[in-house]
Formats: structure tokens, sequence, C-alpha cells
């Protein structure tokens, strides 16, 4: 995105001076962050109120673009920050966000697990799926209910850090909607046991997939997810290699296709690809690799990880706003920030 956008507009609160990119620079000592700014006519003020996404590392995070888009439509006078935050301060900026009366917290890579053990209370999906990819800061109201923060006007005296977990059902709705794929009876092959696989393959046996192959780098990784499975979703047929039938989906968790030079993470010798009904990559950028590339001339049904990445921050701008998300909204703001 650097150098791309020409038109930089930000109005100082109070003044209604209109500042330039350069200007801002100037005047302030401090670089713009065109993407914080640009989607709002109204300034931030003393009401604004924040939500943020931490990671390590987090500068190429797409979720301020969409988030702020979201909650621009919405007419929230919220804003959505990105803040790098080492694992060993985890814990304080968590405490520090609740402090400052933060509405929300995303978290990334590498704090999802670790956030388990940090917030206050657990949602049903943090518990279910092992990761918190979202925080909703509540306050206990004269009720003796926990309200979003959204709620309060004044700083509630006692507010907690509740965890949920949205990457999930981003999974089986991103394969719904972007794939037109439902998992219920059918049978998968999801490559990669990591965080991100161990979740698709738990997603889709909880929804029902009657043949469930998993096949990762490390074998112990896989063979873990599968005695998971197996003691969990007794009905689902587990099997850890590559099918010898053809097979309805292939759902691809590694991190291979990120790179320029990457091949395929699928081996086509063991699978090839015209026994493949769709291949859903969790890669977005590129946005097409190599596999969703040779799947798609193969006559596959393809889809990117795009759609995973929107639905799992509709869902959260969903919970900390109880509103439903601008979805189209925010689609055109990730692809805008993602793809330029
Ligand atoms: P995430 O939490 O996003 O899933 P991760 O836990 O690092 O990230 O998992 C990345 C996945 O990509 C793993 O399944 C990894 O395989 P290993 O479990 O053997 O590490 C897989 N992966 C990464 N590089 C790979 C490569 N060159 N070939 C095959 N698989 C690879």
């Amino acid at each position: 995105m650097e150098g791309r956008v020409s038109i930089f507009k930000l109005v100082i609160p109070g003044s209604r001076a209109q500042f330039g990119r350069k200007s801002f620079e100037f005047a302030y000592g401090l670089p713009y962050n065109h993407q914080v700014f640009e989607a709002f006519t109204e300034p931030i003020d003393a009401r604004t109120r924040y939500c943020a996404v931490y990671g390590h590392p987090v500068r190429h995070s797409a979720s301020p673009a969409m988030q702020n888009a979201g909650i621009s439509a919405l007419g929230f006078n919220w804003r959505y920050l990105a803040f790098e935050v080492h694992p060993d301060s985890l814990s304080a900026a968590i405490t520090g966000a609740k402090a400052m009366n933060f509405i929300g917290l995303n978290l990334t890579v590498p704090h999802k697990v670790l956030a388990v053990g940090l917030v206050d209370a657990l949602d049903d999906s943090a518990r279910r799926w092992g990761t918190v990819n979202t925080i909703r800061f509540e306050g206990h109201s004269s009720s003796g209910q926990w309200q979003p923060l959204r709620e309060f006007e004044q700083i509630p005296p006692e507010v907690r850090a509740h965890g949920f977990n949205t990457d999930a059902d981003a999974i089986t709705r991103a394969l719904s909607e972007d794939l037109g794929f439902e998992v219920t009876g059918r049978k998968a092959l999801v490559l990669g046991a990591g965080g991100a696989g161990r979740t698709a393959a738990l997603k889709i046996a909880a929804e029902g997939v009657a043949d469930l192959f998993l096949v990762n780098r490390s074998r112990a990784k896989a063979e873990a997810v599968a005695e998971e499975i197996v003691e969990t979703y007794p009905n689902v047929r587990v099997t850890l290699d590559y099918p010898s039938c053809a097979i309805d989906l292939v759902l691809n968790t590694t991190s291979v296709g990120l790179g320029a030079e990457d091949p395929s993470p699928l081996d086509r010798d063991r699978l090839p690809l015209e026994r493949i009904g769709a291949v859903y990559d969790m890669i977005y950028r590129p946005a097409e690799t190599v596999l969703l590339k040779q799947a798609k001339a193969a006559g596959c049904r393809v889809a990117n990880g795009l759609g995973m990445l929107l639905y799992q921050g509709a869902k959260a701008l969903e919970l900390w706003t109880g509103r439903p998300a601008p979805l189209q909204v925010m689609r055109q703001a990730l692809e805008r920030n993602v793809y330029g």
C-alpha cells in the first residue's frame, strides 16, 4: 500500500482544519497512518472508543482496514488500531486495554493459545477450540449482568476480558459461502496440522464430515489431531494419509504457497487433481497460489482464504457492536488493502 493512496485527509478535532500527510508529519513529527483515519468523516475526540489487534509481527495485518471500514459504516465513534505486542507483554497489554476502556481486541499470531489463560472468562467457542482470537471487554452492570462495554457511558467499576473464538465458524462459513460447499457427509483432506489445521479439522469433524484424511509434513502433529478427533467425534472416519478414492474437498492450512517460489503443498502423484471436487486454500496473499491455479485449471471449484479473514472479523465486530456486520463494505476494504 505504501505510496499508492494519494488522497489523505485528516480533520483535527476542534479546528476543522484539514491536513495532508506531509503537513501532518511536519506538524506532529509522527508518521501518518492513513489506514486508520481515511474511512472516517467524524474526528477522533475525547469520547472515541478503541478496539485493536495485537500480533507479533502485526504490521501486515489487514484487520485495521477491514474493521475501520465496518465501524465507520455502522456510524460508531470508535477506531481500530494495531499494536506490535511481544508474547511476554501480552498479559500487560490486555490489562492495559481493559484499564483504558477499550471495546475489544483481536489476537493474531502468536497470541491465540496464550490468551486462553489470560482472559477473565471464556466463551464456549474459545473453550471448544482452545484458542482466543477475540476479546470483548464487559462491565458488571447494576443489575448484576456482564454487558459489553459499548453499553456503558461511564467506565463501570468492574470490567472483565471475555475471550471468544471466531475463527472456527469462519472456516465453515467460507466453505459454504465462497465455495458452495457443505461439509456434512462429505470426504475431505486437510493439509497441515498446525494451529489452523487443527481448528479446521476439528471444525469440519464437528460439522459432520464423513471421512477425514490428514496429511502433515511432521506426522506426529497429524497423529495428535487425529487422536483428538477420534475421541471427540467417533463417527468421523479418520485416515492419516492421502485418500486413494475421489475426494470432495482439499483444504490447505499449511504455509506452503505464501512464498513467491513455493510449490503446491499437494502431492499430485498421491492425489491427482482430477479426483478432487473443490479446493480451499487458507492463503489469501497471493490471491492465487500454485495449488489454486492448478486446481482451477483441472476444473475444481476453488476459493482463497480472504473469506475466512472476513468472516472471523465480521463476527468479532458483531460481538463488539451487537449489530450485523456490514459485510460488503468490509470485504471491499479488505480486498483494497490486500490486493491494492
Ligand atoms: P498455523 O498456526 O497458522 O497453522 P503453524 O502452527 O506454524 O501455523 O502451522 C503451519 C503448518 O504448515 C504446519 O502444518 C507445518 O507443518 P509442520 O507441522 O510439519 O511444521 C506446515 N508447513 C510449513 N512449512 C511447510 C513445508 N515446507 N512443507 C510442508 N508443510 C509445511
